[in-house]
């Protein structure tokens, strides 16, 4: 890299970072006063089941993002969602918060970072739970909306979302991974 090239990417880079501490401190602030629904087979993470989460994160993605799940465990276990059967953790769906503010005034946005179900036991209904179960404990948050980014190409996990009532709201891209284009979709509340 030329030096000219590196004098122009450090603030780049700087203004990432501290974009990315403000999200996580804005997240964190958000979830104060987190009110919980009784969730039948939904669990919050914990530090020993989080290894089991990692493990169907890493055989669902091909972009693998270990440290984003731990810190996810981290500051936002509240909205850190965990489905088990009797044989174990089966899938997982884990959020995070953000201010919106429009004319309507100030609004908490929910978005799902990763969502995934263990291959052995996919088609059995653990994602709808996931979803059904989460966006009911949005609702008594006050939250006004959530969104997500999906592949175009991943027609079983858009037939999920669309299933719970997502539409589709543009479409952008290198946000699922390089160069591909995926849907944003959205989940009013209210
Ligand atoms: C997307 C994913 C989470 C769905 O989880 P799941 O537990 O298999 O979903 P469910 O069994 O609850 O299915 C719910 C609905 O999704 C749709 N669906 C699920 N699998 C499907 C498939 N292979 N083809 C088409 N639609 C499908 C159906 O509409 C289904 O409803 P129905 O059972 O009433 O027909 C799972 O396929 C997965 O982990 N994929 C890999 C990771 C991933 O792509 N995550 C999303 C990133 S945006």
């Amino acid at each position: 890299m030329s030096f000219r090239k590196a004098q122009v990417s450090r603030p780049i880079a700087y203004l990432t970072i501290m974009k990315r501490i403000l999200k996580d401190t804005l997240g964190v602030f958000l979830l104060k006063g987190w009110k919980q629904t009784d969730k039948e087979k939904i669990v919050l993470v914990d530090d020993y089941i989080i290894h089991e989460v990692i493990k169907i994160h890493s055989e669902s993605f091909q972009d693998k993002n270990e440290k984003d799940i731990i810190k996810y465990s981290k500051s936002s276990r509240k909205i850190f969602y965990v489905a088990k059967s009797h044989e174990g953790v089966v899938g997982y769906c884990i959020y995070y918060l953000k201010p919106v503010i429009s004319s309507g005034g100030f609004k908490k946005q929910a978005v799902i970072c990763s969502i995934a179900t263990d291959r052995n036991f996919r088609g059995k209904g653990f994602g709808k739970k996931l979803l059904k179960e989460s966006i009911k404990e949005m609702r008594l948050n006050k939250i006004s909306s959530i969104i997500l980014y999906v592949s175009k190409n991943n027609v079983p996990a858009i037939r999920l979302y669309e299933k719970m009532g997502f539409v589709t709201t543009g479409q952008i891209e290198n946000i699922c991974g390089q160069k591909e284009k995926c849907y944003k979709m959205e989940l009013k509340l209210v």
